[in-house]
């Protein structure tokens, strides 16, 4: 999750880029780039770190040329540094691309273009693209890179300058946004608005596979086959702070929606054609998942809810015990670690020190350890031994909702992957197959925000609520409570629903809120009389069930429905209609949501 900003004109283009990014750093800021062309041709600035050393570097010195692109980078594939910053260039640097996305085929093409004797600068799947150009060039640009893009799998939004033709700016768009500005004799693109919001308010959303070609007076729109298209101007009237968040109040609610894209960009790239996980970027061998006899799975806050539920996962499909804990007690516990175990530890920053500080005894012991972070290049993938990336793109809010789906979806992955190299299932291919429909079925729940704005009306003004469920439901109502509590200052408690009448039953009473999840069809009539225990408590009910199971309409107040999906898999989509009330309960409150008193995104002391 990038930023991208072009722009064609008369003003001076470096300018121009340099404070479009400037409005994108909060997507991601680990290396930036700009590529302008001018009388030396295409003339690039990338460096490692924050946009500040690359406006350092360019310092006084005015970067002519009134065409050009820009990027700031969230690292995916190859870790931040100047040659993996953006813009990638062909070998004679005449063609250059900024891209936001993953090229789940790179290296394929990569390979077959090594072969043709091009040779690649950087770790990133994107420099495969400026070379794909050049390898086809046919002397007419556009055609060139239509044809370049049939050959790209995988999802991306694109900027692409050629000094061959310094009059335009071309822009392809597929599963990633993207969006040209119109101003008179100027024309720009950016991968969110707030990045030309200083200069036009009037844009185009390209759709999938469109592509624009913007020249300093016109802008022209066709599909990626070649076929014009025509798209409506749209007038924006938002902010530059409400842009930011895409429009949305805030960004938790914003990084809400975003995740049915971060689940499919943790997930597509690592099955293939043929629906066999295929982790490429860790190599995990059959022989060391083999002789595995147990893993810690280890991490703080969601991220250890997220961990549970992988526990859940690696138990079923690769028989393999795990054992669950937080890093603060972990670390000066007595764990029991040898050479044959493995450690997984689970931290959307890579940076929480509790976390790291249990990476590195479990190192001293000789164990291994896979890291499963959103932060390319952070402490915890470094010093990892198989860093394995979610790719949720940058999480602003503090309390992490697309980051928790995005571990569910990654450690169902490394669950399923170590089950067929241990061989210790038959067949994978039913849950690989609801896996790839989990964004959709998260994108179905988003439909239907108004009814969990309603149930959060009705509950908001509590002092106290119980999350309760079994199973996979218990460790999500433990997330679910902590999204609550963390935004809200409600207090609230997550209980598994069997342990309810060892104590926490003297808790309920005329009107406690109760949100029972029952999405475990082999658990669900249990649930229900766990339902009715609190109910014949006078409790006010929410249930969380699947469609087909209506019959907890008749015991509880409310329900919300979540679309069918085999029990593994449940947590992905039950967590969503909790994050959503959680959102809507603090904002009657009046709480600040981004930013939750007296706690921190990352948590990089003891
Ligand atoms: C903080 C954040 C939580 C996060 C936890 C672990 O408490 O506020 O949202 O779950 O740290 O962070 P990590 O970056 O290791 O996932």
């Amino acid at each position: 999750m990038c930023g991208i900003v072009g722009y064609i004109g008369n003003r001076n283009a470096a300018n121009i880029l340099i404070e479009g990014l400037e409005k994108l750093e909060y997507r991601g800021y680990d290396s930036a780039g700009i590529a302008v062309i001018n009388e030396n041709g295409v003339e690039v600035k990338k460096h490692k770190g924050r946009l500040s050393v690359l406006k350092d570097s360019l310092g006084e010195k005015v970067l002519e040329g009134t065409i050009g692109i820009g990027h700031t980078r969230w690292a995916t594939h190859g870790e931040p540094s100047d040659v993996n910053a953006h813009p990638h260039l062909n070998s004679n640097n005449a063609i250059a691309v900024v891209h936001n996305g993953i090229i789940e085929n790179y290296i394929p093409l990569k390979e077959e273009l090594i072969e043709k004797g091009y040779e690649f600068k950087s770790d990133t799947d994107t420099e495969v693209i400026p070379h794909l150009i050049d390898c086809y060039y046919n002397g007419n640009i556009i055609e060139t890179v239509q044809k370049v893009v049939s050959m790209l799998e995988g999802s991306y939004a694109l900027g692409i300058i050629d000094s061959n033709n310094p009059d335009m700016v071309i822009a392809v768009r597929k599963d990633s946004p993207l969006v040209v500005g119109i101003g008179e004799g100027e024309n720009f693109i950016a991968s969110d608005i707030p990045a030309i919001l200083n200069h036009t308010r009037k844009v185009y959303l390209l759709e999938n596979n469109d592509m624009a070609v913007l020249r300093a007076d016109s802008v022209e729109i066709m599909k990626t086959d070649g076929t014009k298209v025509n798209r409506e101007i749209f007038n924006v009237n938002w902010n530059v702070e409400s842009a930011e968040k895409g429009g949305y109040d805030h960004f938790m609610i914003k990084e809400i929606h975003e995740q049915p894209k971060a689940i499919k960009d943790t997930i597509s790239s690592r099955i293939n054609r043929m629906g066999q996980i295929d982790i490429k970027d860790i190599t995990l061998e059959k022989e060391y998942i083999r002789n595995i006899n147990k893993i810690y799975m280890v991490s703080c806050g969601t991220a250890y809810h997220a961990g549970l539920v992988g526990k859940v996962l690696i138990e079923k499909y690769a028989k393999i015990p795990v054992i669950a804990e937080v890093a603060s007690e972990f670390r000066y516990g007595n764990p029991f670690i040898d050479e044959n175990t493995l450690m997984i530890v689970v931290s959307q920053s890579g940076e929480t020190a509790d976390t790291l500080a249990a990476l590195r005894l479990a190192k001293e012991r000789k164990a291994k350890v896979l890291a499963v972070t959103n932060v390319v290049g952070s402490s915890i993938s470094r010093e990892s031994d198989y860093p394995l990336y979610t790719w949720a793109g940058p999480e602003i809010a503090v309390a992490s909702t697309k980051a928790y789906t995005a571990q569910l979806a990654a450690l169902a992955l490394i669950a399923l992957d170590m089950a067929v190299k241990r061989g210790a299932v038959e067949d994978v291919s039913e849950i690989v197959n609801e896996l790839k429909l989990l964004p959709e079925k998260v994108e179905e729940i988003l439909k239907h925000l108004d009814e969990m704005k309603k149930m959060a009306e009705e509950v908001y003004k509590t002092e106290d609520i119980f999350f309760i469920g079994r199973g996979l439901d218990y460790y999500v109502a433990m997330e679910g409570s902590l999204k609550l509590k963390e935004i809200s200052y409600i207090h609230s408690e997550a209980m598994a629903a069997g342990e309810l009448k060892h104590g926490t039953l003297a808790l309920i009473d005329k009107g406690t809120p109760v949100i029972a999840l029952a999405t475990q069809d082999k658990l669900y009539d249990k649930m229900l009389s766990n339902i009715k225990e609190v109910k014949a408590r006078g409790a006010y009910v929410i249930g969380v069930a699947k469609e087909s199971n209506r019959e907890i309409e008749k015991i509880v107040d409310r329900v919300i429905y979540i679309p069918e999906v085999m029990d593994e898999l449940s947590p992905v989509l039950a967590v969503v209609p909790l994050q959503i009330l959680a959102y809507y309960v603090a904002l009657n409150r009046g709480c600040d949501i981004d930013k939750p008193r007296n706690l921190a995104k990352s948590v990089t002391v003891e």
